[in-house]
């Protein structure tokens, strides 16, 4: 991607708020403190940037194991499989082995070079966010570029819509996944200026890579095929002639600004503010920051809120409330449904009730005093990391399971284990012999899915 003036001067170091300056491949904070690369040109903005290429260079390196691993199981199904079975078999091994050489490939700009055994990767894997994976909303990526057109032509529409009356030069487009709809949006809207920010290295790395003009092919699992063809096709996602005309792409966190505070007039959040990590009060004071008085949010999307407190999965009428006190004033939701991921080659698809709504923003909320999302403890790992009660139950549970675990030494029974541990934790024995078989069970189905 080649950098636009106008965006390098809007971006600022998340971390301090200080303006960057381009220096080589990186860009520099005015202290020198910080530093972000430019993984193929695109600023990679996420705090503490070293520590973040290292955390998505883990999930690639655990990702290429799953993928290794259910590669050879397939070629062990193969072997004893019903003729019938096997062309279908045969198929999902090569597109497996095929998808895993693309994707190495375009996310290899973040790739590390020494890869650990799947075990380690399987306990220790993916953290903050941690619902963020990198094949999280892989199947975006067929729906913006292969075969969604009717999807995307609906999503941009509805937002276009909320738009009609607002003059919007500067666009920025929150978690855009692989950025079809801030393209389009760019295209529709020309403003001086589309920034499409995301976390997932895959997503953007795809859409650099299409912008560039380079194009790939990748293999589509889709989750219920139609028929044996469709268990794995293979999709060409072609290079554009030239790169779409002031679009610029940007690996950032929505709740660590990157950008000059009140940079953008018009701010969408496509499919986002019920899946991103943070409770919403928190999430819109610092999508307040974006935007300047009399800016525009825009929002499009489900409202299936994915936290794990019942107190933070609000209904429509709780974000409006919430939004109005983080400085919002919204305009009436448009209500509508419409079809969600319905690829081709699927046997069935989701329609979802989407919220379309354009919310001006009416004051300044202060910007959070701690932006900080981690601990001291774990930005610098000199430091000790404090003794809390749930560092002890973690440590218990995990003592139980490795030391039930250890017992199997191919000669002792469930019952003598069982035994053992009621003895020691003055527990009754049935009860222990159904705890103990269960948690042996539980490993046995894990690794027999079929029994
Ligand atoms: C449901 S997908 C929607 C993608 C795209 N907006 C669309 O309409 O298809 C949610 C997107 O948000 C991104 N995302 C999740 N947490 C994020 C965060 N903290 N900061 C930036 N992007 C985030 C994900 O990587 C993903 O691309």
């Amino acid at each position: 991607m080649k950098l636009n003036d106008d965006f390098l001067a809007l971006l600022r170091c998340p971390v301090t708020g200080s303006a960057l300056t381009l220096c080589g491949e990186e860009l520099r904070s005015a202290d020198g403190e910080q530093a972000y690369p430019l993984i193929k040109g695109t600023p990679w903005l996420l705090p503490h940037a070293r520590n973040s290429l290292l955390d998505w260079g883990a999930k690639l390196n655990h990702f290429r194991q799953v993928l290794a691993a259910e590669a050879n199981s397939l070629e062990r199904e193969l072997k004893s499989a019903p003729a019938a079975s096997q062309p279908r078999l045969a198929r999902m091994r090569d597109a497996k082995q095929a998808f895993l050489a693309v994707v190495t490939d375009l996310v290899a700009p973040i790739a590390s070079a020494r890869v650990a055994e799947k075990s380690l990767y399987d306990v220790l894997r993916d953290r903050a966010p941690s619902t963020q994976n990198l094949l999280s909303y892989e199947a975006n990526l067929y729906r913006d570029w292969i075969w969604g057109e009717e999807e995307n032509r609906r999503s941009c529409k509805l937002v276009l819509d909320q738009l009609s009356d607002a003059k919007v030069s500067r666009l920025l487009v929150l978690g855009a996944g692989s950025a079809r709809l801030a393209h389009d949006l760019n295209a529709e809207l020309q403003p001086e200026l589309t920034v499409a920010t995301d976390i997932n290295p895959l997503l953007l790395l795809a859409a650099e890579r299409i912008f560039s003009g380079e194009g790939f092919s990748l293999y589509e699992f889709p989750a219920q095929p139609r028929d044996s063809a469709s268990v794995a096709v293979e999709q060409s996602f072609n290079g554009m002639h030239e790169w779409p005309a002031k679009l610029q792409l940007a690996f950032a966190d929505v709740a660590r600004n990157a950008f000059e505070p009140g940079a953008f007039d018009a701010v969408v959040t496509p499919w986002l503010i019920d899946i991103q990590p943070y409770e919403l009060s928190r999430f819109l004071t610092d999508l307040n920051q974006y935007l300047p008085v009399g800016g525009h949010w825009v929002n499009f999307g489900s409202l299936v809120f994915n936290q794990r407190r019942d107190a933070y999965c609000y209904t429509l009428e709780e974000v409006e409330s919430i939004a109005n006190d983080c400085g919002f004033a919204m305009s009436k939701p448009v209500e509508v449904e419409i079809p969600y991921l319905k690829s081709p080659h699927n046997a069935g698809y989701r329609m979802e009730r989407v919220w379309t709504w354009r919310a001006q923003k009416t004051t300044d909320a202060a910007a959070r005093e701690d932006p900080q999302v981690l601990p001291g403890w774990v930005l610098d790992t000199g430091k000790p990391i404090p003794r809390v009660r749930y560092f002890d139950d973690f440590a218990r549970q995990h003592r139980i399971h490795s030391e039930l675990a250890a017992e199997v030494d191919g000669k002792t029974s469930i019952a003598v284990i069982a035994g053992r541990l009621a003895k020691q934790n003055n527990m009754d024995r049935a009860e222990a012999l159904e705890l103990v078989r269960n948690f042996f069970l539980e490993i046995y189905r894990a690794n027999n899915p079929g029994a």
